[in-house]
Order: C-alpha cells, then sequence, then structure tokens
C-alpha cells in the first residue's frame, strides 16, 4: 500500500531517480513496435489479434486497439475479465479452458463483450457450451489445428472437420473458423518460409473440407512474433496472434533482423550494489525482477542484455541478484552505477512486475497497474 501510494510521485521525474529494480517501458518504442505491426496488418489485410498475455495491461491494450487491432487475444479467463471489465474487446481466448468455475467465469465475460474461444476437443467445449447457454451467452468458437508446434490442437485438418461438426450444433457456440499458433516457426528467414509453406497446405485443406461440409471457416487465426511479418506467406490467416511484438525482446530481436536491442520497449532499470568480487558487478535485478527464463535465441546465453555494454554478460541470477560478468568489460564499474536490462523473455519479466513505469526521452509520464498479472486461472 505505501509503495502505491509513492508512485505517483514518480510521475514527471527523471527515469534515473527512480528506485530500482524497476521496468521501464520507452513510451516512442511502443508507439514504433504497434504502429510497425499495424501497418504490416493493414497492408496485408490481416486482421489483428493482439496477444495481451505479453503486457497484462488495460493502457497498452487500449493503445493497440486505436491503431487499429480488431480485438484482444488472452490465455485465461482472468486476462479476459481484466480487459472486459476495462470495456477491452473483443476477446478471444486461445487457451483450452477446463472446469466448471472457469467455464461459469467464461459465460460471465461473455454476457459483457464479444467473445471467442480456441478448442481443441469435445470434451472441454461441450461444457462450456452448455455453461454459456446456461448464462444465455454465447461465443464463436475456433477449432485448434496441431502445425507443427506439438503442443495443443486437433492434429489435421480432416480432424479439426470432425471436431467443428460435432460442435456444430451446440447451443451457446457458434463455428467460426480454425486457429493454429506456428510457435516452432522461427529462425532464419528460409527456416520460417519452408515452415509456413507447410502450415498453409493445413490450413488451406482445413478451409476448403469446412466449405465441403458447409460448416462456416471465414476465420482463420494464427501467427506469432518471430513469422509475424511472414504472416502473408500462409495466406488463408486473416487474424494475427501476435503478443510479444509489442515490448520486443533479448530472444525475438536475435531472430528478426533487422530489429535491434534497441526496438526493445521494456527495459529492467537496475543498480550495482556490489563489485567487491573481482570481474563481477551485483545488480539489484534478479530473477524476481527479470524471471529465470533462459536465451532462446542463436549465439549467446545468459539471464538477459545490459544495454549498451555488449562485453557485459549476466551469467546468472540468484532471487534478488543479478549477477553481471565484467571482466571483458571496457568500463569500470562501481557501486551505484546504474544498467538497463533487455530481458530475455519479456512475458515472464512483466508477469513479475506490479507497476511498469511508461516514459518518455527519461522522463516518466505514466506508472501503469500490470493489471493482469499472476492471472494463471
Ligand atoms: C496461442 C498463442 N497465440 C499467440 C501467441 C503469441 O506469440 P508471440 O508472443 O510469439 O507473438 C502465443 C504465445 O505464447 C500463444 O500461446
Amino acid at each position: 500500500m505505501l509503495e502505491q501510494a509513492a508512485t505517483h510521485t514518480w510521475i514527471g521525474r527523471p527515469v534515473e531517480e527512480l528506485p530500482t529494480p524497476i521496468a521501464v517501458v520507452d513510451l516512442d518504442r511502443l508507439e514504433a513496435n504497434i504502429a510497425r505491426l499495424a501497418g504490416y496488418a493493414r497492408e496485408h489485410g490481416i486482421a489483428l489479434w493482439p496477444h495481451a498475455k505479453t503486457h497484462k495491461m488495460p493502457p497498452v491494450a487500449r493503445m493497440q486497439l486505436a491503431a487499429g487491432a480488431a480485438g484482444l487475444t488472452v490465455a485465461k479467463v482472468g486476462e479476459a475479465e481484466v480487459f472486459a471489465s476495462h470495456e477491452l474487446g473483443p476477446l478471444l481466448l486461445h487457451y483450452p479452458v477446463y472446469g466448471p468455475e472457469a467455464w461459469r467465469r467464461l459465460a460471465d465475460v461473455a454476457s459483457t463483450t464479444g467473445l471467442t474461444v480456441a478448442v481443441d476437443s469435445y470434451e472441454a467445449a461441450e461444457p462450456m457450451a452448455a455453461a454459456l447457454g446456461a448464462a444465455g451467452a454465447s461465443a464463436e468458437v475456433l477449432v485448434e489445428i496441431d502445425v507443427g508446434l506439438h503442443r495443443t490442437g486437433v492434429a489435421g485438418a480432416a480432424a479439426a472437420r470432425d471436431l467443428a461438426q460435432r460442435l456444430d450444433g451446440l447451443a451457446g457456440l457458434d463455428v467460426a473458423g480454425v486457429s493454429c499458433f506456428p510457435g516452432h516457426v522461427r529462425g532464419p528467414a528460409a527456416d520460417i518460409e519452408r515452415k509456413l509453406a507447410d502450415v498453409e497446405a493445413v490450413l488451406a485443406e482445413a478451409v476448403s473440407l469446412f466449405t465441403e461440409a458447409e460448416l462456416r471457416c471465414d476465420r482463420v487465426s494464427g501467427g506469432c512474433t518471430p513469422a509475424m511479418r511472414m504472416t502473408h506467406l500462409t495466406p488463408s490467416v486473416n487474424e494475427l496472434r501476435a503478443g510479444t511484438y509489442v515490448f520486443l525482446d533479448r530472444t525475438e530481436v536475435a531472430f528478426d533482423a533487422p530489429l535491434t536491442l534497441a526496438d526493445c520497449a521494456l527495459r529492467v532499470h537496475a543498480t550495482v550494489v556490489s563489485t567487491a568480487v573481482p570481474g563481477r558487478a551485483v545488480v539489484d535485478a534478479g530473477s524476481k525482477a527479470l524471471s529465470d527464463a533462459p536465451f532462446g535465441g542463436p549465439g549467446g546465453e545468459g539471464r538477459g542484455a545490459v544495454a549498451g555494454h555488449p562485453d557485459v554478460t549476466i551469467p546468472f541470477t540468484n532471487e534478488e541478484h543479478g549477477v553481471c560478468d565484467v571482466s571483458a568489460s571496457e568500463a569500470t564499474w562501481h557501486v551505484g552505477d546504474r544498467v538497463e536490462i533487455v530481458p530475455n523473455h519479456v512475458c515472464t519479466c512483466v508477469n513479475l512486475q506490479d507497476v511498469i513505469c511508461a516514459a518518455r526521452a527519461g522522463v516518466v509520464e505514466h506508472v501503469w497497474t500490470v493489471e493482469a498479472r499472476g492471472k494463471v486461472r
């Protein structure tokens, strides 16, 4: 409570004066990231449904919708509740929701905002439809197909058609098309192109089988940040659900030239608290501020990138210690020095923050509450 009150005094102050560790979003970079993908989607006639699990904050969702997003994607019912309570939507809940309480809460969400759900089993969809129907609500449904990540989704176009036919008669659900998550599609451009061609073959077959079976299939949802600006290579896809693009992170920009660390909108500002061990500068952002996510990109490791210091690595973190290896650094490191760390994976980093500062030209404009943090149910 005490800190919540104090955060209001941060507005208008230079970010260097903020207590650390603190996650800071640079508004110019954030706006550029939102505009870049909004422009791409507009150019290719693809509807953008940004995945709000990355930012978990209504003000950022509002910026995405103002830039032309057709709706927001969420994973969990708790996230849907947060955005619906701010009248931000329509919403696509892209997760296999299971359990009577979750279905009841989802029906409440569907009573207040347009809702689409992605499903991959009759076992989960049938009682969800019943809960929606009981509340006098309904949702559009997309049948999820596994296109290569092997995480969720039915195996192939015919299985998707078969499930859609079973769902078609259920009150409370309106079959609207198919969905996929091509999360395995990353790497060099040639690899992406090859993998997307395989994805497109499955989706095009699904559209054709749905059409033959007289099932609606005008919505085909896909996309992810690593392949975001190549989504047009899957021409069946008319909805794009990128999430990480909004802030970007060390892993994403390692794959996506010409993006660089300079495009990463969120950094954790930290202070050097110890240089007692030779070759080390220990900062006050450990795994509880950065998250323990490994670097997912090529040719590197460590727990984050220290902006402006390519010769410094973060070989490990403990809960409250970010241990920087400065043995190859040209700088001389002192207790009290400040650094900006680009996290390996921004979504898990955001989920650790209660507030995030939004700054322009180094001055705090807003202190945002991360309202959907921890909403795992
Ligand atoms: C179902 C689904 N759709 C979209 C996304 C967005 O992916 P990205 O953050 O790579 O854009 C995710 C990410 O986890 C996801 O699970």
